[in-house]
């Protein structure tokens, strides 16, 4: 027979495994997620679509070279490169999807640049390529490219739960002066217009991408503080916490879609 505490004890127990276990409803259906580049003018698609023509082409043959370059380090042997540790970029297949996620030692949430950047620091004894350099931004490309058309991952694990969580949070936050979340862009309207452009539903699967304003690739991180910008919100430092919660949740928001990259964008 359970005794009283058993019982509360059996509920507690199924109350938490629940908790684990529930993910909110995707606000975007499966059946109507669309890629950024379904939002795209004709032009920008056609540049996407044209593998020689693609500018972001650029960046990744100079990434390709920054994988296999051995660092010098003062009057020693050089330092090993990329490439020595490991293997080909295509090796990597399936890695960029799987950012953000916590790294190991350091316990940090790492998106796939702080991950390069930790390497470049920790396992080749650098500075740290800075955010949005051409080094950072064309090794990301790489190794994002090798994951070419893999979907991006359904489920949440457990250690990632408190992210997530917060990353959602944020989704829905009201910000700026435009006193608008990410939400009522991205889940209510898109397909609208917004000033002269239609809003996308504002996935990460592109990313880092070639944007034409930018005349250069850019990070996941700096469209999202476009997004900020474009609300009149205080824009977090570069590599804060909540850019990559809010990836997190972007991720899980887009599950299915495949990446895409080297992707174009106005
Ligand atoms: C006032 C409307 C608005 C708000 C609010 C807004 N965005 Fe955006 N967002 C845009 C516009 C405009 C673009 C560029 C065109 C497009 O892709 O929709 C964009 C692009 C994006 C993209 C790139 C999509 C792609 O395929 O290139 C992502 C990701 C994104 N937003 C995420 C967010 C997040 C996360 C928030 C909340 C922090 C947010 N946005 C808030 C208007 C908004
Ligand atoms: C001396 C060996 C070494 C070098 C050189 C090195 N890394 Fe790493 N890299 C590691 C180790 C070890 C890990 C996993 C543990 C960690 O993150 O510290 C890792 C993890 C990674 C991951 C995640 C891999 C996965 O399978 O999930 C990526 C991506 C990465 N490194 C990119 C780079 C890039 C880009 C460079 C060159 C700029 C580089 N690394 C240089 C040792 C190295």
């Amino acid at each position: 027979m359970l005794t009283v505490l058993g019982i509360a004890a059996l509920v507690g127990s199924l109350g938490l495994r629940e908790a684990v276990a529930a993910e909110p409803p995707l606000p975007i259906p499966a059946s109507q997620l669309r890629s950024g580049i379904a939002f795209a003018g004709g032009d920008v698609r056609a540049l996407q679509a044209d593998v020689a023509a693609n500018p972001a082409q650029l960046w990744i043959e100079q990434g390709r070279q920054w994988w296999s370059t051995r660092p010098a380090q003062g009057g020693g042997a050089p330092a090993r490169a990329c490439l020595d540790c490991h293997g080909p970029p295509e090796a990597l297949r399936g890695v960029a999807a799987s950012f953000p996620r916590l790294h190991g030692s350091t316990g940090r949430l790492f998106n796939l640049e702080d991950q390069i950047r930790h390497c470049r620091a920790e396992r080749q004894g650098q500075a740290a390529w800075a955010f949005e350099s051409d080094e950072l931004l064309g090794t990301a490309l790489l190794v994002t490219q090798a994951s070419e058309g893999l979907p991006l991952p359904s489920g949440i694990a457990p250690e990632l739960r408190p992210h997530f969580e917060a990353g959602q949070a944020l989704y829905r936050q009201r910000q700026g002066q435009l006193n608008l979340a990410c939400t009522h862009c991205h889940d209510w309207k898109w397909g609208q217009r917004f000033h002269t452009d239609p809003l996308s539903q504002g996935h990460p699967n592109a990313y880092p991408v070639y944007r034409l304003e930018w005349q250069k690739p850019g990070s996941l991180e700096r469209r999202l503080r476009s997004c900020y910008f474009g609300v009149r919100a205080e824009i977090p430092p570069w590599g804060d916490l909540s850019m990559r919660q809010l990836a997190l949740y972007l991720r899980w928001r887009g599950q299915g879609l495949p990446i895409e990259v080297p992707a174009v964008r106005k």
